[in-house]
């Protein structure tokens, strides 16, 4: 079998399963096993594909088949450009996220040794590209899962910014590291409410940690904690800067004014939803 042929055989099999983007996914899946770029596969389309690895790509195809998300089957993700291996103990990094590391990254720059709090760490990807693109950051990355740190280790080694981590295991609900005063600290906190996460599609639901969605009743548990506890971790002009669920931009505004922060900006995502806030501290 040629590439042509594996590539129509399985989008094929896609298809059925109702994936989106199936002939993009069973490319990518292709161009993985191959240790190749999608373009360079695509240059490809007559090279012919031995046995053993056309039945890893049909055992491959089959677990997407069942929802399985490509990120899961392929082991890793880019984040900014990074490698971010991820497995089931940790949310997938999303491409929202990568703006959040975008405004940070971008405030941070004119900081010398910026000390950084990552809320939540998941996989590390948000501390590990801070740390990787401002040569003196560091940065504390807390969650309140064993196996998500572990995983965030290991992509702070593989990506040489492990010296400038620090891995703290806590409930951000009750405690932040005390150690220090922080230039910044972001998250990407659990926000999708209780009851909706039923009702999410099938790659999130039964993929995704719970741990890593529940936002409890109505999403935004954590921002109270955040908004209550963050300031008296922040230095003097020290910023906040959140990523936030679908349509919960005036709600986490009304909550952070009411303890005294100052919404600098609420920034919308590629498609237009208000995603990422910017929050400040008043002078003293
Ligand atoms: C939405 S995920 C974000 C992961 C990563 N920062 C990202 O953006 O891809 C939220 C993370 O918060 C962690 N978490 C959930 N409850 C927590 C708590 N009470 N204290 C600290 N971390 C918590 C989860 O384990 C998960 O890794």
């Amino acid at each position: 079998m040629d590439v042509r042929q594996a590539i129509a055989k399985h989008v094929a099999t896609l298809q059925r399963a109702r994936i989106d983007a199936p002939r993009l996914e069973c490319e990518l899946l292709l161009a993985h096993l191959l240790g190749i770029t999608r373009t360079q596969l695509l240059a490809e389309l007559n090279r012919q594909l031995p046995t053993r690895l056309t039945s890893r790509l049909g055992k491959m195809v089959a677990r997407r088949a069942a929802r399985v998300p490509h990120q899961h089957i392929l082991g890793t993700v880019s984040f900014r450009g990074h490698e971010i291996r991820v497995n089931r103990h940790v949310l997938i990094p999303r491409p929202e996220t990568e703006q959040l590391a975008e405004e940070a990254i971008r405030r941070l720059a004119t900081i010398e040794k910026p000390r950084v709090l990552d809320i939540g760490t998941g996989s590390g990807c948000l501390a590990i590209s801070i740390a990787a693109e401002h040569p003196s950051a560091r940065v504390d990355a807390l969650d309140i899962s064993r196996p998500a740190l572990a995983i965030a280790r290991k992509n702070a080694l593989l990506n040489r910014v492990a010296s400038r981590l620090r891995f703290v295991f806590g409930d951000s609900r009750s405690y932040l590291p005390t150690r220090v005063r922080y230039h910044a600290i972001v998250s990407n906190p659990p926000y999708i409410p209780s009851a909706q996460i039923s009702r999410l599609q099938p790659e999130v639901r039964d993929h995704d940690p719970r741990l890593a969605l529940d936002g409890g009743p109505d999403g935004l548990e954590f921002y109270h904690a955040i908004a209550s506890h963050a300031a008296c971790r922040l230095r003097s002009g020290g910023q906040l800067l959140l990523e936030i669920g679908d349509s919960q931009a005036q709600s986490v505004r009304h909550l952070l004014t009411a303890q005294n922060w100052r919404v600098e900006k609420i920034l919308p995502d590629l498609a237009g939803i208000s995603r990422i806030v910017v929050a400040t501290l008043p002078d003293p």
